[in-house]
């Protein structure tokens, strides 16, 4: 009887432990088995704790703070990511600047961006098969608007002739970025220094057949 008695109580105790366990919300997050294996001791922005006493009896750390607290006491108000310092500008993984005209501003940029890239025999047979890649299906292998998909939109740009040929690299540049009439941008699939190789092949070779 007493036995029965026993396990019952237990249950009871179990079954609260699990109800009470499921309770979870922003600042709390219900109890959990084995704490140590979710809460990292690298500085995490995302889930930043504050408060430097969360998880005090669990903790072992050297500086005795709460198991959980992981922010940093360095920097202001304990942020684990720093803003940027005030004026700095990012720059992308090629290093270049941020590319800040509209796409309206065509005229502007063709005449105010210029090539960074080194023009090199590499450097054209990378813009060869891009454009192939690329731009091919429009405008045609040798860049006279006759792509298979070009026949089917239509009005594609011939770049061998006409007003093309005297397009700026700085033009072409940004017609590829921001895309222009029924062209579209081609910014998220080719990064910028790719985009400057282009822009060579088509100076140096398809405007020069
Ligand atoms: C989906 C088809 C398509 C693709 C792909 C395409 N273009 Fe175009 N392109 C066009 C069309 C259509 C026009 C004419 C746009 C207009 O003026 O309405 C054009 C126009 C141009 C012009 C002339 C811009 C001007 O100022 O009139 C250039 C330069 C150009 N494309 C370069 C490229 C390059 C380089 C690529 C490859 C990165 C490329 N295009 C990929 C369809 C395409």
């Amino acid at each position: 009887m007493k036995i029965a008695k026993a396990l019952s109580l237990l249950g009871v105790a179990v079954a609260g432990l699990t109800l009470f366990s499921c309770r979870a919300d922003g600042d709390f997050q219900g109890l959990e088995y084995a704490p140590q294996m979710y809460h990292s001791v690298a500085y995490e922005p995302l889930t930043q704790i504050k408060d430097e006493s969360r998880g005090e009896w669990l903790s072992n750390r050297e500086d005795e703070k709460g198991e959980f607290f992981n922010s940093n006491i360095y920097n202001p108000h304990a942020m684990n990511m720093r803003e940027p310092v005030a004026g700095t500008v990012p720059r992308n993984k090629g290093g270049y600047l941020p590319y800040r005209y509209k796409a309206f501003e065509v005229e502007i940029a063709g005449e105010n961006v210029t090539n960074p890239v080194e023009l090199t025999d590499e450097v054209l047979k990378d813009g060869e098969r891009l454009f192939i890649q690329y731009c091919s299906p429009c405008h045609g292998k040798k860049g006279q608007g006759d792509g298979k998909v070009g026949e089917i939109i239509g009005g594609v740009a011939n770049l061998t002739g006409g007003a093309y040929i005297n397009l700026s690299e700085g033009h072409i540049f940004h017609v590829i970025t921001k895309g222009k009439g029924r062209m579209g941008s081609h910014a998220s699939q080719i990064s910028p220094e790719r985009r400057w190789e282009i822009v060579h092949y088509v100076k140096q070779v398809i405007q020069k057949q």
